[in-house]
């Protein structure tokens, strides 16, 4: 059988991975609210066993530590080893927390030990998302929650849609990816995500479509917090993928219009722009 998730290993390990450590502070303050809402869809109680799949650099894991306190116990799982390097020294001593280093796929995970499977945005990356959800189960115990938040489509999540908009007279469009290859938007399509849960062995799936305007730049004035803006959109994520390699020129041109593009947006100290995620819960 040939050896799954090989890109992925690869590019959380390279480009991705150091692409995440630089700005995990800016990436954590975008998502937060999308995590909180997961959490708040699955409500762990003190005490519960959480698997935080895709956990990166474990901030989710820490806010879920938060929640099942000293008598419970949260593990990140995450393939990247610089992100989990990250989560675990971000990890106050003590927090009823341990990161592992492993696929998530196929990693050995203790059977039906977890009362919930949780994941922030950490589940789309899958080659085989039904046969890895089915290995995920069986370290869920009978009757466990599962929640996890993941994007809607790349057209209803602004902070791809604009910044993509402002370069597209610069450089070609990219060819638009596979809906079902593993990225970021794989998990858009609801039917696509009900039936992988399925065939895994869920039930009780449920789909609850999550907005929030989020910073997508801060700063100690609305210049800097466009700047930080300009600066993320320029090291992760589409724009980034999009410029790779182009001459400077081009660079320049494109930056200055997704700068522009930023600069019309709400924010005082920030720059506030639109995300659009399902959080998605099930039962074992
Ligand atoms: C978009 S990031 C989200 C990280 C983190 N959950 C957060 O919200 O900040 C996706 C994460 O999934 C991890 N990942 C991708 N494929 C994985 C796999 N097969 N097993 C475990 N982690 C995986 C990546 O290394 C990365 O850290």
């Amino acid at each position: 059988m040939a050896k799954k998730n090989i890109y992925q290993v690869a590019d959380w390990n390279g480009q991705s991975g150091a692409r995440w450590v630089a700005n995990q502070a800016r990436l954590d303050a975008m998502v937060a609210v999308f995590g909180e809402a997961a959490i708040e869809a699955v409500a762990p109680a003190p005490g519960e066993r959480v698997l935080d799949i895709g956990c990166g650099a474990g901030a989710s894991s820490l806010a879920l530590a938060a929640r099942v306190g000293a008598e419970g116990q949260v593990l990140g799982v995450d393939i990247s080893e610089p992100l989990i390097g990250r989560a675990r020294a971000l990890a106050p001593p003590d927090t009823p927390v341990l990161f592992q280093l492993a696929d998530a796929s196929s990693a050995a995970l203790p059977e039906g030990a977890f009362d919930i499977l949780f994941s922030r945005f950490g589940v789309m990356f899958f080659d085989d998302p039904a046969e890895a959800f089915a290995h995920m189960r069986g370290a869920l115990r009978p009757g466990g929650r599962v929640a996890f938040v993941c994007w809607r489509g790349m057209a209803e999540n602004d902070w791809v849609r604009l910044p993509m908009g402002a370069i597209k007279d610069i450089v070609p469009p990219p060819a638009p990816p596979d809906p079902e290859a593993p990225g970021p938007f794989s998990f858009a399509d609801k039917g696509r995500v009900a039936r992988i849960l399925t065939a895994a062995g869920f039930t009780d799936i449920a789909f609850t479509a999550f907005d929030a305007s989020v910073p997508l730049g801060e700063g100690a004035t609305r210049d800097a917090a466009i700047d930080d803006a300009l600066k993320m959109a320029l090291e992760v994520g589409p724009v980034s993928r999009a410029l790779v390699d182009r001459p400077d020129d081009i660079r320049a041109r494109a930056s200055a219009e997704v700068r522009a593009v930023f600069a019309g947006l709400p924010g005082e100290r920030s720059v506030m722009i639109k995300g659009a995620a399902w959080i998605v819960t099930a039962r074992n």
